[in-house]
């Protein structure tokens, strides 16, 4: 595929959405992976929150049958896998992490016959979808719970966790909410605490009860024989709580003096209520039960969020027989571009986790999007080197809803139009997670193509939604998704840039981020990242890894941006990007 032909064609039929390279490379897009590779491996998994992607029925909250609409599109862009957040009945405290029925679908979003529709119209289209799975509590309205609260002697009773206090009015211990305050919320029915890691609407289940274990692994196969492909284990490092009920402790700052965070709180570790070596049990019991459908490479992902590459390293399992995809934040999550921090821990997760395959996320829907690497000047070309190093790194890629045309966070400005309960507890230090929950920008036209023109949507449309659109980024070249769906499609394509080593270059340099994608016997490719705000040069030495040429074939570079004449010198414009395949 050349680019400059593409571009002129493009440029002659500027309405005709539907030709030039969008349409066209979609049709001969090979499949993900070979064959001998579990599905997953190398694939391109993509976020979405149903509320906010398509509404199919004018009400202004997403929905299932609003998704199966627009697998076309998520076909075209290259996707293998949808992940979606919870779409299960719930009170909608936290908007869906809150369940309070693990085996049907909340009335909001659909039925089990849309969901199942949902999963066959995705197969035709070789997408696989993946549940999201909140296992460490449910909601308060959840008929497990009501009947727990009910009395001490309820055979539930034991599927929380239930304390005394220390005394009239003291929780059993200082350990806090995620979300702000006492994790303890009293309940005078019965004279005792429960514990809740998250919203007081979250109660936390037992995990050392078999019985909640069991009725778990049930949902797990539920789901499967329903015909999901894998789940993401939401919260999965914060099943169990220290037997010995310690308090955490203080966090303290350089100065010695005690942290208190955006809630108002003390700031405590939570080394307590936190990646406990328990965890490891279940998550294997939970791989077994994804093995057990042979054949079906069922996955499991984990939402863990850890501070170091030896914790990442412990969720594959001593054996391989845990998580297949831990997610790592601590890439992602570096939230400055720097390169020699970028470097490390790519480096770390590439090659410190036993060879198991890492797994990259930089957005979702609990953080600020991508533009918090912004420098409000360069921001089109910053989030170009996020995806490249996201898509062109080794390893299963996971991008978050509407990062492929560039969507920036839009947080709520007044206190009286947040939704999400942390923005209400935090405000206005915290303003919560509305901003990187807004509707998916389809076209320019009413409420962005979300809902129908005359409904209100559940959250407002980002002002930005007149340029920044899937409508009109399918027609220029150089937009956001069309650097996202070739970079997706060079990885498909390039048996190197797909399964090869990572090896990084120049590891002195702290301007440009450079790395090579080498496998045996194919052309290696080298991409460079400028993370700089001054155009940078630089130059390849591969001798080292055996590869005397200097000739490479331009894959990709920042729009406008010449091709090098050789490896010995790459021009970089600010943040700019280039990947070539070495001749
Ligand atoms: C996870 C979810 C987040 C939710 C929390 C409690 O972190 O990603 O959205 O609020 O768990 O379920």
């Amino acid at each position: 595929m050349k680019r400059a032909s593409i571009k002129h064609l493009c440029a002659g039929m500027a309405l005709a959405i539907s030709s030039c390279l969008w349409a066209q490379t979609a049709a001969t897009q090979p499949a993900a992976a070979s064959s001998a590779q579990p599905w997953w491996k190398g694939a391109v998994l993509y976020e979405i929150y149903p509320r906010s992607f398509q509404d199919s029925n004018d009400d202004g909250i997403g929905d299932l049958n609003g998704i199966t609409r627009r697998l076309d599109y998520l076909k075209t862009l290259g996707v293998d896998a949808i992940w979606l957040s919870p779409i299960y009945p719930s009170p909608q405290v936290d908007f869906g992490y809150d369940i309070s029925n693990y085996e049907a679908i909340d009335p909001q979003y659909g039925t089990l016959k849309d969901f199942d529709h949902l999963v066959a119209e995705a197969k035709k289209r070789n997408i696989r979808i993946i549940m999201d799975l909140v296992l460490n509590h449910t909601s308060d309205k959840h008929p497990w719970f009501i009947e727990s609260r009910s009395s001490k002697t309820n055979p539930k009773r034991d599927w929380y966790v239930w304390r005394d206090g220390k005394g009239a009015g003291q929780p059993p211990n200082d350990w806090q909410s995620d979300f702000g305050h006492s994790a303890w919320q009293f309940d005078p029915k019965t004279n005792q605490y429960y514990y809740h890691k998250f919203y007081i609407q979250q109660p936390d289940l037992n995990w050392n009860n078999p019985a909640v274990r069991k009725a778990m692994y049930d949902v797990e196969r539920f789901w499967i024989n329903r015909g999901v492909a894998g789940f993401r284990l939401d919260a999965i490092t914060t099943l169990f709580e220290d037997p010995q009920w310690r308090d955490d402790v203080a966090v303290k700052d350089e100065n010695g003096k005690t942290k208190i965070n955006e809630y108002g709180d003390t700031q405590l570790d939570d080394a307590m209520t936190n990646n406990l070596p328990e965890v490891h049990d279940v998550l294997r019991q939970l791989r077994q039960v994804a093995d057990s459908y042979k054949g079906r490479d069922v996955v499991l992902i984990g939402e863990t969020y850890l501070n170091s590459i030896n914790d990442l390293k412990k969720m594959y399992g001593a054996n391989d027989d845990e998580l297949q995809l831990p997610m790592d934040m601590q890439i992602g999550f570096i939230n400055k571009l720097d390169v020699s921090l970028f470097r490390k821990r790519i480096d770390e997760v590439q090659n410190d986790v036993n060879g198991d395959e890492p797994m990259i996320v930089f957005d979702n829907h609990d953080n600020p999007r991508w533009d918090r690497y912004g420098d409000g000047t360069h921001n089109q070309d910053i989030g170009r080197v996020i995806a490249t190093i996201l898509f062109a790194t080794r390893g299963t890629a996971l991008f978050y809803y509407g990062d492929e045309i560039g969507m920036v966070t839009t947080p709520p400005t007044r206190k009286e139009d947040v939704k999400d309960p942390v923005g209400l507890t935090g405000w206005p230090k915290n303003k919560g997670r509305d901003g990187e929950r807004t509707p998916m920008q389809w076209d320019d036209g009413p409420n962005a193509g979300f809902t129908a023109a005359n409904v209100t949507p559940w959250l407002p449309i980002p002002p930005s939604y007149k340029t920044v659109n899937v409508k009109n980024q399918v027609m220029d070249f150089d937009s956001m998704l069309n650097w996202y769906k070739q970079l997706i499609e060079f990885r498909r394509s390039t048996p190197a840039l797909r399964d090869g080593k990572n090896v990084m270059l120049n590891t002195s340099d702290n301007n440009v981020l450079s790395w090579l994608r080498v496998a045996p016997g194919q052309p290696a490719v080298v991409i460079a990242c400028n993370f700089t705000a001054q155009p940078q040069k630089v130059s390849f030495d591969l001798s080292s890894q055996g590869i005397t040429g200097k000739q490479a074939k331009t894959l990709m570079k920042t729009p406008g941006s010449s091709d090098p004449s050789s490896l010995d010198n790459v021009q970089l414009p600010p943040f700019g990007v280039y990947m070539g395949q070495v001749q």
